[in-house]
């Protein structure tokens, strides 16, 4: 690893990957080169225009054009006419700053993003940070941004600090976390679309002339677009390709575009939308924009994977769970909904802890008087006339029967008819004057107020200390309107949704470090907020509502481009399905959801005997197994999006175990043969595969033959270990 400055040229690398940026003639920052390695001292400063209607940005060099140049922040309004990754405009209403290179210097390891989730590293020798400084002085304006390269991984990190250098206010009205532009080229994309109970849906298109992207308004990352990119070379795939990965370590609005120009070129940018954004910035304040994730593999879509999810796992989740295999738990949410009685909750936990089951989660409905969607929220006290008892001693009961004890918040949330409401009428994100907008009959607290933070760590600190809770799942059911608070001035309301995000991690980051054993479990409604800025706070993210096996093949599929098994909280529920009144077998619901943290959802207490049993086999087998499933290597063999059936697998870093999962979406009559070929082993390694050996190299090659008969949800896991 090392980050080098030769000839004016910046050059990032390790052994597979260059990052150049080149300070021109007239100090610019240019985006020279990203992608496989190569040697800095070979490359030209490309100059050619190809046409006219150019502006020069260098008289006595009047080739030399920004609006062709490959930038690495480029201004606006500065005679480059693609989209800027930054805007400000000054106390006089002057907006076109810019930015010269101004200075450098070159840390080791990775320096902190104060109030902000990121990537960190444990020791210095494991990255390297180049922080460049560009200046506008005309404007006062200073720009700082950061590059970490790590050494074992191609992976850099970026961020951008923007400063008032001056005397006078400006307003900050958009600041990309990275822009990148790539050579004239024909490329694709990939983005994780979806909705409520549909997240992480894979959508593949080709990149055209003009901007296209994605992005949330929605004051949380989203079910609709999850803060990922991949940008590749046409033709690329799990194998081949070049692929650069972009994930946004941010949980709130957030923006993708990928813009290609008359001239084929393309640039790349993600950060915080700057829709409805605007940062004051007085005389020498700074503002931080969130960090994204650079990813880049030579070899397909698989190789950026393996990456991302060792960087998420080891190295953007923290604390003591991060390297520990999770609890197998039971929620009571699908089971009984709002309907139920300590009686009811202990018989189920009665059944599940002679199952195998480790932890009992308590799930919306404990506390006010809440027996519907309806109230309470906000009024964090128990409701001992509907559960009989306190939360402690309902910790107590479970943890006699052999189980950890969990609780549901929803923490950001108020409903009107709460007491919270009744006394603080104006803590809710509203307009004072005007009706404001429900969601789930809910509002949301303004997160914005000192005040109001304090409210939420307080109440959780209490119930955490009162009660042997050993896991919290944090949820959040809506979405922000109505944007406004009374907190700020009007020259700030442009500032809410940043700052919303910025209180959540404020708090976030004070009860997480206060009760470090509890394992906290991030929600929104399923996959609203399954962001890698909530990774950094809660290793572990509820995937989806939708608790169907076949659709949990597309959403865990989608989300594991970036997200590694140990993050993603997956569990069996009843049939017929809730979400979408399908039946599968216990058997397929309990392979499907196995690949994350596993648990159940469901009545236990109502099944017989024979389920009871399967059950505890599964527990069994993902006891045996689920180290391997969080720490192995996952490659993805068969894609639920484009054929009829889907198969991924789990290599240990040694090579030595593998754990194969294969499952039918939809049987097919008069069927082919099937020849899973496998990834990642050891060529010449021979394995035992169900009793028979065979090489690494053919199982890879020639496969595994499927040859059983097929019905829809048929499924295999194939265990697979060197000799
Ligand atoms: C959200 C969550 C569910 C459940 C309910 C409770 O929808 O995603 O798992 O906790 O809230 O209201």
């Amino acid at each position: 690893m090392a980050i080098e400055l030769k000839d004016n040229k910046f050059h990032m690398f390790n052994d597979e990957m260059s990052y150049i940026i080149e300070i021109s003639r007239q100090k610019d920052l240019l985006n020279s080169y990203y992608g496989a390695r190569i040697d800095a001292e070979d490359i030209e400063i490309q100059s050619n225009l190809p046409g006219a209607f150019f502006c020069h940005a260098d008289d006595n060099a009047p080739s030399y054009s920004l609006s062709v140049l490959a930038q690495e922040y480029p201004s606006a309004g500065a005679s480059d006419f693609r989209s800027p990754a930054y805007e400000i405009t000054n106390d006089k209403g002057m907006h076109t700053p810019e930015l010269k290179y101004k200075s450098h210097e070159l840390v080791k390891g990775k320096p902190k993003i104060s109030g902000l989730p990121a990537v960190y590293t444990e020791s210095d020798d494991e990255a390297e940070t180049l922080i460049i400084t560009a200046a506008d002085e005309f404007y006062g304006l200073e720009v700082r941004l950061f590059y970490t390269v790590f050494e074992k991984l191609n992976v850099i990190c970026r961020h951008a600090e923007v400063k008032n250098c001056g005397k006078s206010d400006m307003m900050l009205n958009n600041a990309q976390s990275v822009s990148l532009d790539f050579p004239a080229g024909e490329y694709e994309y990939i983005h994780l679309e979806g909705a409520w109970v549909r997240e992480k849906h894979i959508d593949r298109n080709n990149v055209h002339k003009g901007i296209q992207g994605f992005e949330s308004r929605r004051g949380a990352s989203g079910h609709t677009e999850n803060p990922f990119l991949m940008f590749f070379d046409k033709g690329t795939n799990e194998d081949y390709g070049n692929v650069y990965g972009i994930s946004l370590v941010y949980s709130g609005n957030h923006r993708f575009i990928i813009e290609q120009e008359a001239y084929e070129t393309v640039r790349v940018q993600a950060g915080i939308n700057p829709f409805e954004f605007s940062f004051k910035l007085s005389e020498g304040e700074v503002f931080t924009t969130p960090e994204a994730v650079l990813v880049y593999s030579d070899s397909g879509f698989a190789k950026m994977s393996h990456t991302f999810h060792k960087l998420y796992r080891t190295r953007l989740c923290r604390g003591v769970w991060r390297d520990k295999v999770r609890p197998i738990l039971i929620n009571n949410w699908e089971g009984t909904y709002f309907d139920f009685t300590k009686d009811k909750l202990l018989n189920i936990a009665d059944a599940a802890s002679q199952i195998g089951v480790e932890l009992f989660v308590l799930d919306d409905g404990w506390f006010g008087h809440r027996n519907d969607d309806c109230s309470s929220l906000g009024d964090w006290y128990v409701n001992e006339k509907k559960l009989g008892c306190t939360i402690a001693e309902l910790a107590e009961e479970m943890n006699k029967r052999g189980l950890k004890f969990g609780l549901w918040f929803e923490p950001e949330m108020i409903s009107e008819d709460s007491d919270l409401h009744r006394e603080h009428p104006d803590w809710s994100i509203s307009v004072p004057g005007v009706k404001p907008h429900l969601g789930r009959h809910q509002l949301i607290l303004d997160l914005t107020r000192k005040e109001v933070r304090e409210y939420i760590i307080g109440f959780l600190t209490d119930i955490l200390n009162n009660a042997n809770i050993e896991y919290v799942k944090w949820d959040m059911n809506r979405n922000i309107t109505d944007v406004y608070s009374a907190s700020l001035p009007f020259n700030r309301q442009g500032e809410f949704y940043h700052r919303y995000i910025l209180g959540l991690y404020e708090i976030l980051e004070t009860v997480t470090s206060r009760f470090p054993n509890v394992l906290f479990e991030g929600c929104s409604g399923g996959g609203g907020r399954n962001d890698p800025g909530m990774l950094y706070y809660m290793p572990q993210n509820w995937a989806s509502d939708d608790t169907d096996a076949t659709e949990r093949l597309y959403i865990q599929y989608g989300g594991s481009m970036v997200y590694p098994a140990s993050t993603v909280g997956s569990h069996v529920s009843a049939v017929p399905n809730h979400q979408v009144g399908r039946i599968s077998s216990l058997k397929t619901r309990g392979t499907v959801a196995m690949n994350g943290a596993f648990g159940y959802e469901l009545d236990l207490s109502l099944l017989g005997e024979e389920e009871l049993n399967e059950m505890k086999e599964q527990i069994k087998f993902y006891k045996e197994n689920r180290e391997l499933v969080i720490t192995g290597d996952y490659y993805r063999l068969l894609n639920p999006f484009t054929s009829r059936h889907s198969a991924w697998m789990y290599v240990s870093e040694n090579k030595k175990e593998a754990l194969v999962y294969y499952v039918v979406k939809t049987a097919r009559p008069s069927n082919e043969t099937v020849y899973l070929q496998l990834k990642g082993l050891n060529p010449t390694a021979k394995y035992n595969v169900d009793g028979k050996i065979m090489t690494g190299r053919t199982l890879m090659n020639h496969g595994v033959i499927i040859d059983d008969t097929e019905y829809d949800g048929y499924c295999r896991i194939i265990r697979i270990h060197n000799i």
